[in-house]
């Protein structure tokens, strides 16, 4: 099966895989009508670019025009692993895979299959393995939910992280995360020393500068909400998901994560797709305290899923 799905991708065909963090929906980095399949397939708008997914250090130097040391630090320190990086482009790379900008972001994921798989396609450009605007994919039945039960899925269970990777933009100094993930920005300042810009520092930058952080994202059919003055009904349409708050009565429709994070990010795309399964017309979630979310490394990350869950109006 692997062996055939080498060749799908070789002969210019998309078909999903397991990273660490989600399922990505792989193309050939250098065939055009590949990756202009990806956008179709997730109806993709064309403005938002996409991450090259490569498996060794070898294979950066094509895409990215300048590695600044402090850049080289952070994949001695974190590739493979949830962290994308975004370079000056080279001028070869596709415009279809940058949306035109002079900028590509490059990922070395940490999963044994992706890397098997890059190394004997070469590069892939992958985004998310939804359909655009619905949860990622943290198994392979998400992936064929979306695009269907006969879709190319290589199969590796259930990812590791559950959230997308850390987006940080080292073209540019200061160092900008536009999309919070595995990697904190406390770790990587540890790295750098230095301190990065984050989200609400640097959002006119961030949307000018990174075109897929301005679209909704991540939402189930339910309407997700944050949970308002701790009111818990057992109201079998409300889904509730809590870190902290204690439920005292273990109804059906309370999901209590225990201050475990690495738990809550593991599950909170499934959970939602779930919550859709299970008829649940609302899923409202325990927000955030600012304490939490400066000590918790993965908090920034889960609040930002969420809140583009809940979208601009709640
Ligand atoms: O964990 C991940 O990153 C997963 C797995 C499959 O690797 N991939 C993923 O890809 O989440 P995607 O396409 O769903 O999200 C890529 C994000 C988008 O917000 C996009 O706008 C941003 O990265 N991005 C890509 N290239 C960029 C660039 N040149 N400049 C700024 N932002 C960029
Ligand atoms: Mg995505």
């Amino acid at each position: 099966m692997f062996d055939h799905y080498i060749k799908l991708l070789k002969s210019g065909e998309v078909v999903a895989f397991p990273t660490e963090t989600v399922y990505g929906l792989g193309a050939d980095a250098w065939n055009l009508s590949a990756v202009k399949k990806i956008f179709s397939t997730k109806k993709r708008p064309a403005d938002n670019p996409l991450i090259v997914h490569i498996s060794s250090r070898a294979m950066l130097h094509p895409f990215a025009a300048e590695i600044p040391p402090e850049a080289k630090r952070l994949m001695d320190a974190f590739w493979p692993g949830p962290l994308t990086l975004i370079f000056k482009k080279k001028p070869d790379v596709l415009d279809a895979i940058t949306a035109g900008l002079d900028t590509v972001a490059v990922r070395r994921p940490a999963h044994p299959l992706a890397q098997k798989l890059i190394s004997q396609v070469g590069p892939l450009v992958a985004p998310s393995a939804n359909s655009s605007g619905r949860p990622s994919p943290t198994r392979p039945q998400h992936v064929k939910e979306d695009f269907g039960e006969e879709f190319p899925v290589v199969e590796g269970g259930e990812t590791q992280i559950g959230l997308e990777s850390t987006v940080l933009d080292v073209s540019s100094v200061p160092f900008t995360i536009y999309r919070p993930g595995g990697i904190s920005a406390e770790q990587i300042e540890n790295i750098i020393k230095k301190s990065v810009e984050t989200g609400s520092k640097s959002v006119g930058k961030q949307a000018a500068r990174s075109p897929g952080t301005k679209y909704s994202h991540y939402a189930p059919e339910a309407q997700v909400r944050w949970l308002k003055d701790e009111e818990i009904s057992d109201s079998n349409s409300v889904l509730y998901l809590l870190h902290t708050i204690n439920p005292t009565n273990k109804a059906k429709n309370i999901i209590f994560f225990e201050e475990n994070y690495e738990m809550m990010a593991h599950q909170l795309f499934d959970r939602f797709r779930e919550a859709d399964h299970q008829g649940y017309r609302e899923v409202q979630v325990e927000p955030f305290t600012n304490l939490q979310l400066r000590k918790v490394p993965l908090a920034p990350a889960i609040q930002n899923r969420i809140s583009k869950a809940v979208g601009p109006d709640d």
